[in-house]
């Protein structure tokens, strides 16, 4: 038995190893986000549709689940985030062709959906913020957390004349986006948790005082 827990943890080692040790780039900082902030998410996508839908789809988002998610008036939608179509059933797709985008920046803008699933929301935040000027790329910029990142900066008027806190307060709202539309149960899910470990708590109660009901005679 004892061979095999060890042959089970030797298993994981590695994985523990590498998460442990991997090099910190130190430009990756916490995102301040929170998912129950409506006001944030909102923002965020505002944005998103702004800066970022031109180049990036949203192809796992449905206007109308994000907007009633959100708190959005279905009436808003329409006339303030919604593009290329006029049916709230849809997807949010832009018209990019992905081939022309390939020859314009190197590499297409790919999907967001699930962006901060794949590099997590302290990721998408820092690389945000982390862009600075460089002579030597196409687009005169570089990024300090996706070095050589074919991406314009899109944001860098907003980052020019906003105070510093401000342009990062922003960048935050919308990698809170991101990280709802990654995964948009992720509050229920996490509400319902709760209940049901609350619940199995109060059964566990209940289950110990009849087992020593049933026991109590047994000797
Ligand atoms: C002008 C087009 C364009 C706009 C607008 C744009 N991006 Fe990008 N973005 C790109 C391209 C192209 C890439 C791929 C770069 C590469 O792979 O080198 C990219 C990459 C990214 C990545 C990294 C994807 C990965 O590989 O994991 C993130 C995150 C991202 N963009 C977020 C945003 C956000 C948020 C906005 C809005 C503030 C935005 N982008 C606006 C073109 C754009």
């Amino acid at each position: 038995m004892k061979k095999f827990a060890f042959a089970f943890l030797a298993l994981f080692l590695p994985f523990t190893a590498q998460a442990a040790g991997g090099e910190h780039n130190p430009y990756i900082v916490d995102a301040p986000i929170s998912l129950t902030d409506k006001a944030q998410l909102q923002r965020g996508a505002q944005l998103f549709v702004n800066y970022c839908f031109g180049c990036h789809s949203l192809k796992y988002v449905r206007y109308e689940r994000m907007a009633n998610d959100l708190d959005i008036p279905v009436e808003l939608l329409a006339g303030n985030l919604m593009i290329n179509t006029d049916k709230v059933g849809s997807p949010m797709l832009n018209g990019l062709d992905p081939a022309q985008a390939k020859k314009w920046f190197g590499a297409p803008p790919p999907d967001l959906s699930l962006e901060a699933k794949l590099r997590g929301a302290d990721w998408v935040y820092s690389y945000l913020i982390s862009f600075y000027e460089d002579p030597s790329r196409p687009w005169g910029v570089n990024n300090h957390v996706f070095p050589n990142v074919g991406m314009p900066h899109v944001m860098a008027d907003m980052q020019r004349t906003l105070p510093e806190e401000e342009f990062k307060a922003k960048m935050a709202d919308i990698t809170a986006f991101l990280e709802y539309t990654a995964e948009p149960i992720q509050v229920t899910r996490m509400v319902v948790g709760g209940f049901v470990i609350g619940f199995l708590l109060v059964l566990l109660i209940f289950a110990w005082l009849m087992k020593r009901e049933f026991w109590k005679d047994v000797h």
